[in-house]
Order: C-alpha cells, then sequence, then structure tokens
C-alpha cells in the first residue's frame, strides 16, 4: 500500500512535469492515472474524489500542527482535482479529514512524501457528536503529544453547495481532542470553573509545549461560528486572551485591555520561554507571547463599507504578553532601510533561538496587505524580528505570493515547513482552476540558510543564524549577540525587565549547605567552563571574519526551478536584495534568474 502510493506520488509529480514541458502527453498520462490511482484511494470514504491527499489542489485557511513526529493538517477550504494527475476543473469544498506526513523519516516532496488521509467525520462507533470541519481554528498537541485539541473556527457559507458542508453548530462545543494512537475524536467539556468561551475563528494561536497550555488571543466571530451568528453583517472582533490548561483542560478568558482597549484579529503569536518576568514559584522566566500583525477592531464606530474588517496593526508595534504577570506591553521595533513589512493579515510566523540564545528570531513569511481602500495586496516576502533588539531585518521580497497558509518549526529544529495558502496565480476564485504547484501542500525553509526547498531533512544539522542576523546582533552565527537592546531604547523599563537574565534562584538554608557539599568539585568545573566559554568567544570576536553577503538572491524558490515551471515567461523588475549592516542598506537589483512564476496548466 505504502509501495503503490510513493508510485503514484512519483507518477503524479512526473506527469505533472512532462504536461506542463508537453501539452501532447495529456492523454497517455491520464491513461496512465486511470490505472493506478485507485490503489492509493483510501477505503473510509465514498467520495474517493474528495482524498485531501490524493486529490489536493489547493488549501487554506487550515490548521496544521507537528507533534509526536507527525505533521497533522485538519480543516480548511480546500478544492480537489477530480483527477489527481491530470489537473482538470478543481470542485471548491471543504477538507474533512485529517491529513497527516511522518516526519521520522526524510522525504522530498516531489518524490517520496507519504501523506495519509483519516476521515474524521464518521468514525464508526465513536462517541455520538459531529467533529466539525472548521476554517481559521486551531489544532495544538499537548506537551505528551498523545493529543490535539481543536479549538475555534468558522464555516463559510460560499461552500454551502458542497455535498459535505454543514451548517455552523452550537458553541456550547467548541473544543474537541484527538487521540492520536486511537485515531478517534471526542468532545472535551471545560473544567468546572471555567468561563462560557464562544467558537472564535481567525484568532493568534500558540501552544506553550513546557506550560502544557496554549493561548488564543481574540479573533472574531462570524456568520459562520455559530448556529444563531448568521445575522452578524461583518465580522465581531473579540477581546480576551485564552489560556488553555491540557492538564487540567480549564480555559479562562485573560484581559487585553492592556493593549489598548481594541480587539484584535488574524494576528500571529509565537511563545518565547526565555523571556518574561520571573515565576517567583519556580525561580524561573515566566515566558512572553509576542504577537506580529493582524488587525485591530476598527476605530470607526459605524462599519460604513460593510465588508470594513479592522485597522491594520503597525509592525513597529510588537505587542508583547508576560506569562508571570499577565501584563502586556508594545515595545517599539526598528525598521530595516527605514522601511518595516508590510502590515498583514493571514501571514505565519516561526520563532528560532540563537544556538547560545542571545537572540530569539521571529521569521515572518507572507500574508496579505490591505491598503486604505481594503484592496488586498498578496505577500511574498520573508522578513526576522530579531529580539531582544527588535530589530526588522528584510530577508527577500519576490512574485510568488502565499497567504492563509500556516508554518512550524520542523522537528530537527533547522527547517520551517509550511502548508498550504494561495496567491496571486491560484486564488480563492471558484472558477480557477489554477492548483498549487507544491502538489503536495508543503515546502521547506532553511531557517540557517535562507533557502527555499522541497526535501524535509529528518536530520538536517544545527540550527545557526543567518548572516544576516548575525550581522545585525553583531555577533557571529552561533549567537554572541552585543545588541541586546533596541536601538530605539525601551519603550519602558518594564519591558526592558522582561529580557535581562534571570536573577539566581536563591535555594533554601538546607539546600544550600548540602548543594554546597556535592557542588564543591562541581563548582571549580563551573569556574573552569565559564573560563573557556569566554575564552572561546573572545577567541571568536578576534578573529571573526565578517560574513560574507548572501550568495544567492534570496527568493529563489528552488522549487520553482525544477520541471513544473519551464513553459513560463518571466515577467516584472528585477527582484531587489537589500544590503546588510548598520550603514545605510540600499536595493541592489539583482538578476531575474529562477523567479519564474509557474505557468498556467493546459
Ligand atoms: C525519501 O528519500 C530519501 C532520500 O533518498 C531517503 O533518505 C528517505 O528515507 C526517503 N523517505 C521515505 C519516507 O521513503
Ligand atoms: C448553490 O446551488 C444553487 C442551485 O444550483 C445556486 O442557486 C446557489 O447560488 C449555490 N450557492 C452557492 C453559494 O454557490
Ligand atoms: C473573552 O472575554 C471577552 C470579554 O472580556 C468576550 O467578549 C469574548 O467573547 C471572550 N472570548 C471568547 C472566545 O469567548
Ligand atoms: C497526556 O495528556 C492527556 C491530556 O492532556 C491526558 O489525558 C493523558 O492522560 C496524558 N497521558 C500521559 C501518558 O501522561
Ligand atoms: C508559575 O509556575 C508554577 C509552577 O510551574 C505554575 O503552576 C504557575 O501557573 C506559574 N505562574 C504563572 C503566573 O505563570
Ligand atoms: C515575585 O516576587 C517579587 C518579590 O517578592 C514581587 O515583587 C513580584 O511581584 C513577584 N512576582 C509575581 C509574578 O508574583
Ligand atoms: C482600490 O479600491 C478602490 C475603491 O474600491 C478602487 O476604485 C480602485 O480601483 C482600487 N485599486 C486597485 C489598484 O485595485
Ligand atoms: C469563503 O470562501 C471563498 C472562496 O474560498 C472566499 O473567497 C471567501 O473569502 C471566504 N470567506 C471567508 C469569510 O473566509
Ligand atoms: C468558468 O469559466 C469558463 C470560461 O471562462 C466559463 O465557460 C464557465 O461558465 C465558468 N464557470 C462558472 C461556474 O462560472
Ligand atoms: C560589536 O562587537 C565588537 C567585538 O566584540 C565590539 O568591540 C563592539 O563594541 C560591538 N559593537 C556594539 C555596537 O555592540
Amino acid at each position: 500500500m505504502f509501495g503503490s502510493r510513493v508510485l503514484v506520488d512519483v507518477l503524479a509529480f512526473a506527469a505533472t512535469a512532462l504536461l506542463l514541458v508537453s501539452p501532447a502527453t495529456a492523454a497517455t498520462s491520464k491513461k496512465a492515472s486511470t490505472k493506478t490511482a485507485p490503489a492509493s484511494t483510501p477505503t473510509q470514504t465514498s467520495t474517493p474524489e474528495l482524498d485531501p491527499a490524493v486529490n489536493f489542489c489547493k488549501r487554506y485557511q487550515h490548521q496544521s500542527a507537528v507533534t509526536s513526529n507527525t505533521l497533522f493538517i485538519d480543516g480548511g477550504a480546500e478544492w480537489f482535482h477530480d483527477d489527481p494527475i491530470v489537473w482538470g476543473p478543481a470542485t471548491p469544498g471543504i477538507n474533512t479529514y485529517l491529513v497527516t506526513t511522518d516526519m521520522s523519516d526524510s522525504w522530498d516532496w516531489k518524490g517520496n512524501i507519504s501523506q495519509t488521509s483519516i476521515f474524521k467525520t464518521t468514525q464508526p462507533g465513536r462517541k455520538i457528536g459531529y467533529v466539525p470541519s472548521l476554517d481559521g481554528a486551531a489544532i495544538w498537541p499537548n506537551q505528551n503529544e498523545t493529543h490535539l485539541y481543536l479549538y475555534g473556527g468558522t464555516t463559510n457559507s460560499s461552500l454551502s453547495n458542497f455535498t459535505l458542508y454543514e451548517a455552523p453548530q452550537s458553541d456550547a462545543q467548541t473544543l474537541w481532542k484527538y487521540s492520536i494512537a486511537d485515531r478517534s475524536w471526542d468532545p472535551v467539556a471545560y473544567a468546572k470553573g471555567s468561563p462560557f468561551v464562544t467558537r472564535a475563528s481567525f484568532g493568534a494561536s500558540v501552544v506553550a509545549p513546557n506550560l502544557n497550555k496554549a493561548y488564543y488571543l481574540g479573533g472574531i466571530v462570524d456568520r459562520g461560528s455559530t448556529d444563531l451568528s448568521g445575522d452578524l453583517a461583518a465580522p465581531r472582533f473579540l477581546d480576551g486572551l485564552l489560556e488553555f490548561d491540557f492538564e487540567t483542560e480549564a480555559v479562562r478568558n485573560i484581559s487585553t485591555l492592556g493593549l489598548g482597549n481594541r480587539a484584535r484579529a488574524y494576528a500571529q503569536m509565537v511563545y518565547i520561554p526565555d523571556y518574561g518576568n520571573t515565576n517567583n514559584s519556580t525561580g524561573k522566566k515566566g515566558g512572553v507571547l509576542v504577537v506580529i500583525g493582524g488587525e485591530q477592531k476598527s476605530s470607526q464606530i459605524i462599519d460604513v463599507s460593510g465588508n470594513r474588517r479592522g485597522d491594520p496593526v503597525a509592525m513597529s508595534d510588537i505587542a508583547i504578553f508576560d506569562i508571570a504577570t499577565e501584563t502586556w506591553f508594545v515595545q517599539q521595533a526598528s525598521p530595516h532601510a527605514n522601511e518595516f513589512p508590510r502590515t498583514r493579515t493571514d501571514h505565519c510566523v516561526v520563532v528560532r533561538g540563537a544556538p547560545d540564545g542571545s537572540s530569539q528570531n521571529i521569521y515572518l513569511y507572507g500574508g496579505i496587505y490591505y491598503d486604505q481602500n481594503k484592496n488586498a495586496t498578496y505577500l511574498d516576502d520573508v522578513w526576522i524580528l530579531t529580539l531582544p533588539s527588535f530589530q526588522w531585518i528584510k530577508i527577500y521580497e519576490g512574485e510568488s505570493p502565499r497567504y492563509g497558509h500556516t508554518c512550524h518549526v520542523a522537528p530537527e529544529g533547522r527547517q520551517m515547513i509550511t502548508i498550504g495558502g494561495l496567491g496571486n496565480y491560484y486564488t480563492a476564485n471558484f472558477n480557477d482552476s489554477q492548483c498549487d504547484w507544491e502538489t503536495k501542500s508543503v515546502a521547506l525553509y532553511d531557517l540557517t540558510s535562507l533557502q527555499w526547498g522541497s526535501a524535509y531533512l529528518a536530520y538536517s544539522g544545527i540550527y545557526q543564524l543567518p548572516v544576516e542576523v548575525a550581522q545585525r546582533v553583531n555577533g557571529t552565527q552561533d549567537g554572541g549577540a552585543t545588541i541586546l537592546s533596541p536601538t530605539g531604547g525601551w519603550s519602558s523599563p518594564d519591558i526592558r525587565a522582561l529580557f535581562v537574565p534571570a536573577p539566581v534562584v536563591k535555594k533554601s538554608h538546607t539546600a544550600a549547605i548540602v548543594g554546597g557539599v556535592i557542588g564543591g568539585l562541581g563548582g571549580l568545573g563551573l569556574i573552569i567552563a565559564a573560563g573557556y566559554f569566554y575564552y572561546r568567544r573572545y577567541i571568536k570576536k578576534m578573529d571573526r571574519p565578517i560574513p560574507p553577503p548572501p550568495e544567492k538572491p534570496q527568493w529563489v524558490k528552488p522549487e520553482l526551478e525544477g520541471a513544473l515551471d519551464t513553459t513560463s515567461p518571466t515577467k516584472g523588475e528585477p527582484g531587489m536584495l537589500y544590503e546588510i549592516g548598520d550603514g545605510v542598506a540600499k536595493p541592489i537589483p539583482v538578476e531575474a534568474k529562477g523567479r519564474e512564476i509557474p505557468s498556467e496548466l493546459p
């Protein structure tokens, strides 16, 4: 069974490539597909042409998670090919499965990737109740990697003609859990004492694994949220930060008044354990949440335009939630060559710490920029916000935008995996049969070399800072940042306190004595180790070469250079690279090699 799936994928890729090179071979390819495709269709479903892995055309507004060495993709809007090999008109619909990909072994989406679809709405013999398949929800893995929790989401009534469409449900049941071992879903009742929470969607969501908690900031309620929300004309922005405790299954709704009293949605958020005020009961940093982009509830009292969603949140304003004190802060970030990333929604973010922890780097990819008229511009750019110096660093800007996608740091920590999303050339337009050229819905990005690729490496090597970041924090690729505060200063002294190292934990009297006896020899070792560390740092700094400028145009996506785009024309102006450094950076035009946009399919 596995063999045939691999075969189909290889054939699919080969056939797709052939199609693009030579449309004349289409008929032959179609024959091949008719023979091989049925072998790979799952047996659980009576509608095999809607298998979200086999018949994948494009998807967005899904939710995903990496846990238990597996990538899980849940829900979202999906377009299906009737034929996995020859791209005919695509059927718009809903992903009613959980799509999984094994992350314990390497794979290449152009070759041997294997994806499994687990049907979720009609698990026989399971608990009563319908497991909804929603857009803009969140799936949260728990700390022991046994379960995924599904919270929130909305249904899109534009898809009401889809065979598997289900009308919005009551918000009495907004939380479900999936047992990874049993492949089964159960409704979850929040623990006693939890407040009522409605089914939010498009909030910023993140899991704090070491706290065994998940957070969900704001979001909206729209016509598809619940059985009672159908009369809403425009999305209603929600206040509050939900904190869900996996151990007790209790939820809290923490005030966001400190965030400026304007509810926020469509943002993205990361959790960084190394910062924040100290949790007095553990003596360690309590961690922070850092919120990037999104929109705030409109400052206009009356929504005259009808489709006005909110006001964009400036990319200079970085909202920080201190977990230990449950306090909100906003720190000003500095631009790159006088430029901030464009305000946006439908983007994705991941965070990665320097090897020595001296900086934490938030990678931002893609999304939608809305101008004052609410005209959308789809974005293809990567930026890094490096903390604690709060500098934005522009990595690339290209012309293959993506929005409504998700991204995660892959298990080894060196690659980012991105999932789904739409773009200019494969938009949400129902009548558009153009599919995602990432034919398995995934792409990989090396967080150190800043290059796109199609291969996931289960053993990808050690993460190091990109040269661009090392330069801007005056360190090396191993860390050693010496720029440890924002160039424009801390927006408040309280924010500075979040980013200074944790105080040494005071031991109790007895513990100190016992520790002293046991630690005597160890202490000597510690002094030697510390000496060595500073010596090494000193050596590194002394002969640190100036890191070379990036060799290749950073916006090149290798998968676009392959067979998939051979017929495409080259359009547009050359891309821009930005000089890195403290001087005034100016754009450098670079050659347009490899920037081709995948062509329309015949
Ligand atoms: C896919 O191919 C790579 C390289 O040949 C190999 O290392 C990996 O084990 C393969 N993975 C699977 C799932 O077959
Ligand atoms: C659903 O189908 C009906 C009948 O064909 C059509 O009138 C209606 O516009 C469709 N709705 C949507 C949302 O496409
Ligand atoms: C959280 O509380 C606010 C009021 O403070 C409420 O408006 C919001 O709906 C609540 N969030 C959810 C998801 O129920
Ligand atoms: C893992 O966590 C889930 C819920 O978060 C809990 O029900 C389960 O008992 C835990 N399992 C183990 C082995 O700790
Ligand atoms: C502090 O740490 C303890 C122990 O881990 C935890 O129970 C508590 O919730 C933490 N307090 C805050 C405010 O995060
Ligand atoms: C921790 O203890 C200090 C000193 O007693 C106190 O000022 C601070 O408010 C406490 N922090 C928290 C989060 O309780
Ligand atoms: C932007 O929106 C305005 C008003 O809706 C419209 O007149 C204008 O043509 C749009 N511009 C573009 C570039 O689409
Ligand atoms: C509903 O789906 C259509 C087609 O995918 C899309 O154009 C529209 O923006 C979606 N609506 C929402 C609220 O996401
Ligand atoms: C899609 O477009 C084609 C050609 O542009 C047209 O013939 C067809 O009617 C359209 N289908 C729908 C459902 O709008
Ligand atoms: C950058 O690093 C060098 C070498 O460690 C040091 O001398 C210099 O003061 C640093 N500059 C800043 C602005 O921190």
